[in-house]
């Protein structure tokens, strides 16, 4: 689908390495670079008809991300560098000043590091607890589940939307609708769902919600802090400095400025901002629902061309994302993605970022194939051609 707008794919390249980042189209990056040619002025500060122009599409672009994800007001709406700096600002910027000790913020095993660091360290600082909702035999999270980890203490509930491993998608909308109801908050890691799934924040009611710009055709450097307007406007900046204050004279006259800009200190990733605005046109003219449908039905093709090959073990069969975990019997992962690469394959190998899944799953590490909405049956036969011959691939990797 949509190859062509692929500037990467008319190289001699097969990119399976989606969950990593995705593959940047034309537009956006002609959007990015008319920025830098024509009008590469700062934001908010100019007098001048390029810094004006900056403003209006740097502002344009929170409102394709507003529209996008389906939020109510544009101050929800908070530019960051990606979906770990989102994560660590929810943390720190709002969780750590209405925590108190032993309270408890429930996680899974499978969650990536940007959701698990933040809380561990809160747990390290204020005497937090990080507790895991304990997954079924598919390594799925459900509600049943999450019923019954929570306790008196419970004031957070902190999980993936689909999780960069195992890929399944979880039942956000059921859990906060139980959770708000038990006055705990919801926050939703949406760094591999956003891209693939249409989000709507106001059907799924979660607080706060975190992406990145690069793994939905956008730019690196660049993602979104969504959270409820009356939730941020009780977050504490983690930065201060430029743009974000009003007026300053001494430590005890300091005023902020509203949101969204008092939680965007410093000049922001400007070229990022509205490559991102451009990334979601894009993807919006495609259509979510159809990269839903697509992304699906390439995945069912690959998982029947995996299951025929004897020794592949396959860790996430039932997920219904564009996610498949797998190794091959006998050689360690990163081996056979170095062995793929041979055939210029993009696929990663490893832990993934997420280092206590292993206690779950009981894999340490793992090959990963993550696809999107441009790759192809021709991508996948590919691939299955090389890893069906085990021989070949021990003879080569001597
Ligand atoms: N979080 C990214 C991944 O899962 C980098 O590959």
């Amino acid at each position: 689908m949509n190859i062509e707008d692929f500037p990467m794919l008319k190289q001699d390249l097969i990119y399976l390495d989606n969950g990593a980042t995705t593959l940047k189209p034309q537009c956006v990056i002609n959007k990015m670079t008319e920025y830098y040619e024509t009008y590469s002025a700062n934001a908010h500060r100019g007098d001048y008809d390029i810094s004006f122009k900056v403003d209006g599409e740097y502002e344009a672009a929170r409102e394709d991300v507003r529209r996008f994800i389906h939020a109510k007001y544009k101050e929800s709406i908070i530019f960051t560098s990606g979906s770990t700096e989102s994560l660590n600002m929810i943390a720190n910027g709002f969780f750590k000043n209405i925590m108190e000790p032993n309270d408890e913020v429930l996680i899974t095993k499978s969650e990536h590091a940007s959701n698990v660091l933040p809380w561990f360290r809160l747990q390290n600082e204020i005497g937090i607890v990080v507790k895991y909702i304990p997954l079924d035999d598919h390594h799925y999270v459900t509600l049943e589940n999450v019923k019954k980890s929570i306790t008196p203490n419970t004031k957070v509930i902190a999980l993936a939307g689909i999780t960069n491993v195992i890929g399944d998608e979880r039942p956000i909308k059921e859990i906060t609708k139980f959770a708000h109801e038990n006055n705990i908050f919801v926050v939703m890691d949406g760094a591999q769902s956003v891209p693939h799934r249409k989000t709507d924040v106001e059907d799924l009611d979660v607080d706060f919600l975190a992406f990145s710009g690069h793994k939905m055709c956008g730019p690196t450097g660049i993602g979104v802090l969504y959270g409820k307007k009356e939730l941020l406007e009780h977050m504490e900046p983690t930065n201060v400095g430029g743009g974000m204050n009003e007026s300053f004279d001494n430590p005890n006259e300091v005023f902020y400025k509203e949101l969204p800009t008092r939680l965007e200190a410093g000049t922001p990733n400007i070229a990022a901002v509205i490559g991102l605005g451009e990334a979601v046109r894009y993807l919006e003219k495609i259509g979510m629902d159809n990269i839903e449908t697509y992304e699906k039905k390439l995945r069912q093709y690959a998982l029947d061309r995996f299951l025929e090959i004897p020794h592949l073990d396959i860790l996430n069969i039932e997920a219904d994302s564009g996610i498949i975990a797998f190794n091959v019997d006998q050689i360690f992962s990163q081996d056979v993605a170095y062995y793929l690469n041979k055939y210029k394959i993009c696929v990663r190998a490893g832990n993934h970022c997420a280092k206590i899944l292993k206690n779950e799953v009981g894999v340490t590490n793992s090959l990963r194939v993550s696809l999107y909405f441009y790759n192809t049956e021709s991508d996948i036969d590919s691939l299955v051609e090389l890893l069906s011959d085990k021989e070949k691939m021990e003879r080569e990797m001597l």
